[in-house]
C-alpha cells in the first residue's frame, strides 16, 4: 500500500481533540494517569477512563493497552509506555520503537482505522526529539507499508518544535508532509 502525505501526516495541537478512532497516550506502567498528555486524556476522557485503566492490571514498557475513550472524540484510547530516556544504551530505542509497533497491532486488531499518536516519551520522559521523530516516523511508515487497513496515522505535535522534527523525519524518509 504506497505511503503519501495522506496516509501519514503531521498536525499541531491538542490531541484530545481529535476525532479519530483512536488516540495514542503516552502512559507510565501504572496506567492510572500522570501529568503532560497522559493528564490531558483523562481530564477530557472523564473518570470512566481511570476506572477502565484499573481494571487493565498495568503494562510493561513499550508495550500497549487499549480502552474505550469516553467523553473523548475518539472512539479508543491505546495507552503505551514509553522508556524514560537514559543515554540511549539500555534498550531505549528498541522499547520506543515497539511502542509505535505494539500499538499500530492494537489498531488493526480493533478495526481502527485513523489514529493518532503524541511524541511519546519525548517530554517527562526526556527521550531527544530527533530521535524519537525518527523512530515514530520509520517505524509507523514500515508498518503501513504493510498494513493496508490502516488509513491514517496522525502525528500530534504539541508545539511548532515537534511539528518541525517530524517533518524533517518524514523528509528524511523521502516522504513530503
Ligand atoms: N496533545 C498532544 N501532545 C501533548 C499534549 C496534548 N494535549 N500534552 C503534552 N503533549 C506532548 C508533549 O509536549 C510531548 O511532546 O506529548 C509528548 C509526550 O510528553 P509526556 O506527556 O510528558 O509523556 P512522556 O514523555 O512519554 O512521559 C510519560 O509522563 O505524564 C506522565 O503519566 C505519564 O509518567 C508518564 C510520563
Amino acid at each position: 500500500m504506497p505511503l503519501d502525505a495522506q496516509r501519514l501526516k503531521v498536525d499541531q495541537g491538542d490531541i484530545t481533540r481529535l476525532a479519530v478512532d483512536a488516540i495514542v497516550n503516552a502512559a507510565n506502567s501504572s496506567l492510572l494517569g500522570g501529568g503532560g498528555v497522559d493528564g490531558a486524556i483523562h481530564r477530557a476522557a472523564g473518570p470512566e477512563l481511570l476506572e477502565e485503566c484499573r481494571r487493565l492490571n498495568g503494562c510493561p514498557t513499550g508495550e500497549a493497552r487499549i480502552t474505550r475513550g469516553y467523553r473523548l472524540p475518539a472512539r479508543y484510547v491505546i495507552h503505551t509506555v514509553g522508556p524514560v530516556w537514559q543515554g540511549g544504551r539500555r534498550g531505549e530505542p528498541e522499547l520506543l520503537a515497539a511502542c509505535y509497533r505494539n500499538s499500530l497491532r492494537l489498531a488493526v486488531e480493533h478495526g481502527i482505522r485513523t489514529l493518532a499518536f503524541p511524541a511519546i516519551s519525548c517530554g517527562v520522559y526526556g527521550y531527544p526529539l530527533a530521535a524519537a521523530t525518527a523512530i515514530a516516523t520509520r517505524e509507523t511508515a514500515a508498518f503501513l507499508e504493510a498494513e493496508p487497513s490502516i488509513a491514517q496515522v496522525t502525528f500530534v505535535a504539541f508545539s511548532p518544535e515537534i511539528a518541525q522534527a517530524y517533518k524533517q523525519a518524514l523528509a528524511a524518509l523521502g516522504l513530503a508532509s
